[in-house]
């Protein structure tokens, strides 16, 4: 029987034992749940850079090795031999499926891409340059209106019965965003095609004339998704986890991730890294950038650099690299001027001392972008595929956090504003 492990914590004349975790991989953890109660005391750690908020077994990140492990299986594996639907299934129920679960699992997502028909008049509402994020966010928080069989997150059956829906109609509400922003008609699921084809059928074809979808596309479309799937406690999982901690329905809950991963920090960097790489222009501009980079006074990052947690190469980075020069190969853009401008600003960015000192490598936002672009998406759906692709981690983050009953998460806080005072009458102040 090993002793078991405690940090001592030593406040004035107080000290207590806390105890400490050891989890599969990774640092320990301290637990400080019974410090406030104790000591009457807080931690203090704004930006959670050293704080675990909770428990999980899905997604493991290394971050000085580089590595990203699905229920432990390494990304670059995964993205070579397996596809999107079976990494889902992967992330929700902890093991690779066999034959028959993973047939089962894809009938049942195929079956539920179709979207309420009423749902439609939700884009109609939408001006047609809206950002798609905005009506991403608004209709699968609209989706809480309409599949009100699936929002009682008590009962086991309907978790499952959301978790699906929302798998299998991200895709028909991204698609049907970016036709509505074109002005083109919505083009409804298929069901003989697979996940990536139907989508890229949705956004591309039109009701004039049959549109084939061409497999090595669908094969890097896939790809991008199962690179996207889940990151740990990232933001916008962090913000999926604490908005259930409240017992709110999961679409609800998908809807705040989605609002959060669209900050520029964040899922945003895909299309904010697009609009630098051609703001950048060319090769002889990289240097004015990266002094701009460098400089303490100028506000201006390089976007698609730098990660809170990978302080080695981003290994979804690694692959996306790879899938661009495959993708724009096939497409015959390999003389594509963002790609060239990319590759020069990843090569000196990686030789300079201050990204080299600060550990700041390229992210996966800073390929992914070009794919996109030469695939014919316009830069403002780059955040929306995102999302489509990160809602099968924030579902899973979320069912492990239902299925464990967690206490509503309710941080404290350092408070500094002013002591209690009496209030004062207008015509005195
Ligand atoms: C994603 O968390 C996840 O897992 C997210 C994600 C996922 O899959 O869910 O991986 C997806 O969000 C990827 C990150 C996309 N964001 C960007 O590419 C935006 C540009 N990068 C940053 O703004 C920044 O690197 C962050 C936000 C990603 C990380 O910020 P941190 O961990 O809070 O680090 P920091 O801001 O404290 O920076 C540390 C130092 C600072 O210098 P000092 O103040 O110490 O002197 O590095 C500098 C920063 O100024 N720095 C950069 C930089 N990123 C950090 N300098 C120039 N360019 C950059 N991109």
């Amino acid at each position: 029987m090993t002793t078991p492990k405690t940090a001592t914590l030593t406040l004035g004349e107080q000290s207590m034992e806390l105890p400490v975790y050891s989890g599969s991989l990774g640092p320990d953890v301290i637990d400080i749940g019974k410090l406030y109660a104790a000591m009457d005391v807080f931690t203090f750690d704004p930006g959670f850079t050293s704080t675990g908020s909770c428990e999980s077994k899905i997604t493991f990140i290394d971050g000085d090795k580089g590595e990203l492990l699905y229920r432990g299986y390494p990304i670059d594996q995964l993205a070579e031999k397996s596809h999107y639907l079976e990494v889902c299934y992967l992330l929700l129920y902890g093991e690779l499926p066999s034959a028959t679960q993973l047939e089962d699992f894809e009938t049942r997502v195929t079956r539920h891409t179709m979207l309420h028909e009423q749902m439609q008049g939700f884009y109609k509402g939408f001006r047609r340059d809206a950002h798609p994020m905005a009506i991403v966010c608004g209709v699968v928080g609209a989706m809480s209106a309409f599949y009100h069989d699936s929002t009682d997150i008590t009962d086991p059956w309907q978790r499952e019965v959301a978790t699906i829906r929302l798998i299998a109609k991200l895709p028909t509400i991204v698609a049907w965003a970016y036709k509505y922003s074109i002005g083109q008609p919505f083009i409804y699921p298929r069901n003989d095609l697979d996940y990536a084809s139907n989508f890229l059928h949705m956004c591309f074809a039109t009701p004039a004339e049959e549109y084939h979808v061409d497999p090595i596309l669908a094969r890097a479309m896939d790809r991008i998704f199962t690179l996207h799937a889940d990151h740990e406690q990232n933001a916008s999982t962090s913000t999926v986890r604490l908005a259930g901690s409240s017992g709110a329905n999961p679409f609800a809950c998908i809807a705040a991730g989605v609002a959060c991963l669209w900050g520029p920090s964040h899922g945003g960097a895909n299309e904010a890294c697009l609009q630098m790489l051609r703001e950048i222009g060319t090769v002889d501009k990289i240097p004015e950038y990266v002094a701009r980079a460098k400089d303490k006074d100028d506000p201006f990052r390089l976007m698609g650099f730098g990660h809170r947690v990978y302080k080695n190469f981003d290994p979804r980075a690694k692959v996306m690299k790879e899938s661009a020069d495959e993708v724009l190969g096939l497409l015959g853009v390999e003389d594509n001027e963002t790609l060239k401008v990319a590759k020069e600003l990843e090569r000196i960015a990686l030789e300079d001392p201050y990204f080299v000192e600060k550990k700041l490598y390229p992210n996966v936002d800073f390929y992914s972008g070009i794919i996109l672009e030469a695939m014919g998406f316009p830069t403002s759906m780059f955040t929306a595929l995102f999302a489509m692709s990160r809602t099968v981690g924030w579902i899973s983050q979320w069912k492990e956090m239902i299925e464990e009953k967690s206490k509503i998460g309710r941080p404290r806080q350092l408070y500094t504003g002013a002591a209690n005072r009496d209030y004062v009458e207008v015509e005195n102040r």
